[in-house]
């Protein structure tokens, strides 16, 4: 059976001993994808990252001078594992840790930038809706002129009746091949746009 990702005790389980791990590509990389889109906002811009698991994206946010960063997920160990890798990078916290469900979020602020790698890759394997939930969450959530990008495996994540938003895969990158002769597989960057 594979793994149940959209489950809660699963993340919890692995939390339990995990401490640090990418999904998909490592943060240096995904920053040079979201500069673009950075490079159009301010510092005091608020960002929300999604399923933040163990990523030390929010630290590679930080240093890239963003200190309104929210970082939510829906399992606790994955914010103090976030938490301790601020601490341990910058010696102290300043970035938000929140635990909410990401198909039905209640934030009561607005971002200009939402981001999630692989969380909405999570989100499917539960509900046929979950995904599509997710996305009329963060539509709430959004400043006017924003944006939510999405890092996914799927070269089909976003094709939902209804959603909110229109999806247009702006990045591709190569999944490193184990053989010369294994076919062509590529991760897919989103940009999510009202
Ligand atoms: C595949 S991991 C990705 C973690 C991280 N973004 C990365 O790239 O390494 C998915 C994360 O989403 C979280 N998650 C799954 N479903 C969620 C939901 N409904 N609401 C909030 N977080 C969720 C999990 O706890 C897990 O930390």
């Amino acid at each position: 059976m594979p793994p149940n990702f959209e489950s809660q005790s699963y993340w919890h389980d692995r939390y339990s001993t995990e401490a640090a791990f990418e999904w998909l590509i490592d943060s240096s990389t995904f920053m040079r994808i979201l500069e673009p889109f950075l490079d159009r906002l301010d510092h005091s811009a608020r960002l929300l990252h999604l399923g933040c698991g163990t990523s030390d994206l929010h630290n590679h946010l930080r240093d890239r001078g963003y200190s309104n960063v929210t970082n939510v997920d829906y399992e606790r160990l994955a914010l103090k594992r976030g938490e301790e890798l601020e601490q341990s990078n910058f010696g102290d916290v300043n970035l938000k840790y929140v635990l909410a469900d990401a198909t039905q979020l209640q934030l009561g602020e607005r971002y200009d930038l939402v981001i999630d790698k692989c969380t909405a890759d999570a989100i499917s394997c539960g509900a046929e809706d979950a995904v599509l939930r997710m996305a009329q969450s963060i539509r709430k959530h959004l400043t006017p002129g924003g944006c939510w990008i999405s890092m996914s495996y799927s070269s089909s994540r976003f094709d939902i009746a209804e959603l909110p938003f229109a999806a247009e895969a702006f990045a591709t990158i190569p999944v490193p091949k184990e053989r010369e002769t294994d076919p062509d597989v590529f991760y897919w960057c989103y940009l999510l746009q009202p």
